[in-house]
């Protein structure tokens, strides 16, 4: 009866919502975006039978994160996305607080979802059940009920299950926060989905030798990329950096092997998946192709969310682009999707000294750049990039305080390539060795503008609309 109320509100909320957050001037053109609401994490990305789905985070009745849903969108080609039916509404003893995030695999043909029912009790306290829902014949899901309590030792804050086959079982990796507020990583095993059997912990605060490294790990994805298995996590309660480490939260990576016999994971140091303002709570798939497609929150949670303009037309958040994977030297590479070259329409190059740039439309734009020294890139008056020949360096005005704020990287920069879509920008360095991912919020019809005494080749494209069907 619970969901049923909340979707009867959500019909109205959308019905009533759907006008104004369409005239929204920061909509994006061709991102995932909620119709109306919150969204936050990416869920349960997968293909099955040459299609894409991708759920989501969504909080269909205001801009805060409560009554969290599974919204569903599909593609064939990564660009083009349809609306499919919710797929999990909270509502159940089991996840009475929220469906919240997990993950999808195809067992027996159909696609089953393994997320996390959040139960909150009047006390304050909070407990967590694994849970299963499988696909119907509707395009819709059925809840199968929870499979896994609270495991002992750990606090409510067990959650995010990823699950993947390996040989003749199944693995889950959950993130989680145990009784002394150690951020961990466990891993699972079942045979059927049903009966899980906990392995151990495979990474966290305090253990194979990290030290003290958060209290709260969220949203873990575990594999195999290149030889190696890397391990997606999000750290929360990092102390800030002079130069890393600058959001709320963390998104991060470790690469290693992961001994499934043993339950172990010997593991590299940790490295941040993005250098950006917003970026979190990623998650990978593997295509039938054979390609690791990532695609993340563009938000961070806590972060200014309340400051975001967007909630004057009711909606907040959108995804990153879909992204593919690659190892190299150990390090992660990020490089948009190819299927995004879709977008691409009329197409202008120019080469010259920075100070002597046209300025070029960034409202829905890629742009490839190769400088060969110093020069600085305004957007739209909103945000600015700054390469001095040591550091990238990303300012933007604080959303809340209005005073300056920087990201940054450093390293050789060779070449950049920026996709702008209203409100965001995703700066992919070096052919994908980093990325800066951020929100911003310019004027209408916002322009680059290049300065500078470097060399500089760019080609630009306006990006075609892509709306959600
Ligand atoms: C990460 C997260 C997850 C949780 C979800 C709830 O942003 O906090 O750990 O499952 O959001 O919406």
């Amino acid at each position: 009866m619970e969901e049923l109320n909340l979707m009867k509100q959500a019909v109205q909320a959308m019905m009533s919502g759907m006008p104004k957050a369409l005239r929204d001037p920061h909509r994006p053109a061709w991102h995932l975006a909620p119709s109306v609401g919150l969204l936050n994490d990416p869920n349960g990305f997968i293909q099955h039978n040459g299609v894409y789905h991708l759920f989501y985070q969504w909080n269909p009745l205001g801009c805060d994160h409560r009554n969290k849903c599974w919204g569903h969108w599909q593609s064939t080609d990564l660009v083009h996305w349809q609306h499919q039916p919710v797929a999990l509404v909270p509502g159940a003893c089991y996840d009475s607080h929220g469906c919240y995030s997990g993950s999808a695999v195809v067992a027996d043909g159909k696609i089953m979802l393994a997320y996390t029912g959040n139960v909150k009790y009047p006390d304050g306290s909070r407990t967590a059940y694994q849970c299963l829902a499988q696909e119907n014949a509707h395009g819709g899901y059925d809840k199968l009920g929870p499979v896994l309590p609270l495991p002992p030792g750990y606090s409510g804050h067990v959650r995010d299950p990823k699950v993947w086959r390996h040989q003749d079982n199944w693995y889950m990796v959950l993130g989680a926060r145990d009784l002394q507020d150690r951020g961990k990583v466990l891993l699972l095993r079942s045979a059927e989905l049903r009966n899980w059997q906990l392995l151990g912990e495979i990474a966290g605060s305090q253990l194979n030798g990290i030290g003290d490294f958060g209290y709260m790990w969220e949203c873990p994805d575990l594999f195999t990329l290149d030889g190696a298995e890397v391990l997606i996590c999000c750290p929360q309660g990092l102390a800030a950096e002079a130069e890393r480490y600058l959001n709320v939260y963390q998104a991060g990576y470790f690469t290693g092997r992961l001994d499934y016999r043993q339950a172990t994971f010997d593991h590299q140091d940790f490295h941040e998946l993005d250098a950006g303002f917003e970026f979190y709570a990623p998650q990978t798939t593997l295509t039938e192709d054979g390609r690791r497609l990532l695609v993340g929150w563009m938000g961070v949670p806590e972060q200014d969310e309340d400051c975001h303009p967007t909630l004057q037309y009711g909606w907040i958040h959108i995804l990153t682009c879909p992204r593919e994977l690659s190892l190299h030297n150990g390090r992660l590479c990020q490089r948009p999707a190819r299927e995004l070259q879709q977008l691409r329409g009329e197409n202008r190059q120019w080469q010259g000294t920075a100070d002597d740039a046209p300025c070029w439309p960034v409202d829905s734009a890629e742009l490839l750049l190769a400088p060969n020294g110093a020069f600085n890139a305004d957007f739209g008056g909103a945000m600015a990039l700054n390469w001095d020949g040591t550091v990238l360096r990303l300012t933007r005005n604080n959303l809340r305080s209005g005073q300056p704020e920087h990201r940054y990287w450093r390293g050789e920069l060779t070449q950049l390539q920026i996709l702008f879509d209203r409100s965001s920008v995703e700066i992919f360095i070096n052919h994908g060795e980093a990325t800066m991912s951020s929100r911003y919020f310019p004027g209408p019809q916002p322009l680059l503008h290049l300065s500078g005494k470097a060399q500089l080749a760019l080609e630009h494209w306006s990006l075609t609309p892509c709306m959600l069907e």
